[in-house]
């Protein structure tokens, strides 16, 4: 087979991405890639590149015939999406990173490739330089998967690694996670557990085909843990993490989160420290698999961009097959989940609406009750709207009958 399709890109955006893919791009004529123009918002600033190259009206790239390929590395969600959806509407081949516009336009982005029949690839919106859409899209493409669980935020793996093993006060530790280009340009979104929701968003549509939107997930970034948490995982022996968790309950329902998370040793999350990012794939055949690897920074993110433009040489797009199967999975609220809920004054919380008690704690500093709750009413509860008071989950507590294989004769 060769791969003659030469590609003639119009880029936008010059920041420590798009500037390591340009510069890649010059340094490999293997890939047959060449960077037509580039659109930028800011025209006086002094770029590494020749000025020619560089514009800031966005037409010069759109409606330009030659240009058969967009790479689209802004940060303005909004902008991106006019940017995507012209340029799939008039048959490019498209390019992105940015997860919160894809996840919040899911739906139409599927129907526009659909009528257009154009390739949309995005492996870098979600970890980073771990190929987990490629994965779930090639490799599991099979309605076979039985949960994908994984830290998918390096920001907020970095600040809890800093906190946890430094001492580091949370407000430095996030300051050297923006500092490190790690953290979005809006932090809150990383601290809240707004990216990762959009991540899984994107996750839940290559896993299960479900189209989702971001605020059907339910999730809680660190903002609230309190050092009285720290204390208890260390009692316990577990570390705290933010957990993306997708979980097969049944033959139609599907959990899905973002919670802090309390990971046991034996768990293969339990060593992801810093900005790196490991999924576990949970499989009916293969049992579980781990990928691993950095989730933010400069050279993770261009090398996810690099693998899907040279990927776009020989036309791949994704088929989504999980759409297609059959299985009409849907997220749901029904399921129990086992926590933890640490508050200043324990008659906050009310202890109806668990199902099960098993511990309950009070001290003169903090108080803390753990048991086991349907996801709908932790979910719904008065008492989760009251930012002093935090939940943590604990690991694999969202079980479904994970299906097994029938034993042959
Ligand atoms: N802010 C994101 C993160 C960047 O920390 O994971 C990579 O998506």
């Amino acid at each position: 087979m060769t791969y003659d399709k030469k590609l003639i890109i119009g880029l936008f955006g010059f920041g420590v991405v798009g500037e390591g893919i340009y510069r890649v791009l010059k340094q490999t004529p293997t890939l047959q890639a060449e960077i037509k123009r580039i659109c930028i918002k800011q025209a006086d600033k002094k770029r590494n590149a020749p000025m020619e190259l560089f514009t800031t009206d966005a037409d010069l790239l759109l409606n330009d015939p030659e240009i058969n390929v967009i790479v689209e590395l802004i940060d303005d969600a909004e902008a991106a999406w006019h940017i995507v959806s012209t340029s799939l509407g008039c048959g490019k081949s498209v390019v992105s990173a940015n997860k919160k516009m894809i996840a919040a336009h899911l739906a139409e982005l599927l129907h526009l490739q659909d009528e257009n029949k154009t390739s949309f690839l995005y492996e870098a919106a979600v970890c980073g330089s771990i190929p987990v859409i490629r994965n779930l899209e090639e490799y599991y493409d099979n309605d076979m998967l039985n949960s994908v669980t994984g830290i998918i935020n390096g920001s907020t793996n970095y600040i809890l690694t800093r906190m946890n093993e430094d001492g580091m006060p949370y407000e430095d530790a996030l300051k050297l996670a923006q500092q490190l280009g790690f953290a979005e340009s809006d932090p809150s979104l990383d601290v809240q557990g707004t990216d990762a929701a959009n991540k899984l968003t994107i996750i839940l549509n290559h896993a299960y085909g479900i189209v989702s939107e971001p605020s059907e997930i339910m999730c809680e970034g660190i903002t609230r843990l309190h050092p009285a948490d720290s204390v208890y995982a260390k009692e316990k022996g577990y570390s705290i993490k933010l957990v993306a968790r997708a979980q097969r309950l049944n033959q139609t329902d599907v959990a899905a989160y973002v919670l802090p998370t309390f990971v046991a040793p034996g768990s293969q999350l339990f060593n992801v420290r810093f900005e790196f990012n490991g999924v576990i794939i949970g499989t009916r055949l293969a049992d579980e698999q781990f990928i691993y690897g950095k989730g933010a920074g400069r050279y993770p993110t261009s090398s996810a961009v690099l693998s899907d433009i040279a990927a776009l040489r020989y036309g791949y797009k994704y088929e989504y097959k999980k759409l297609y199967t059959g299985v009409d999975y849907r997220i749901s609220e029904d399921h129990l989940l086992r926590i933890y809920v640490s508050c200043e004054n324990i008659n906050d919380i009310n202890q109806q609406d668990f199902d099960t008690i098993d511990e309950t704690y009070t001290s003169q500093n903090r108080k803390y009750i753990t048991g086991s709750i349907t996801f709908s009413k932790l979910r719904n509860a008065d008492w989760l709207k009251n930012n002093e008071n935090s939940v943590i989950v604990f690991q694999d507590s969202a079980n479904g009958e994970n299906h097994q294989l029938e034993e042959l004769e």
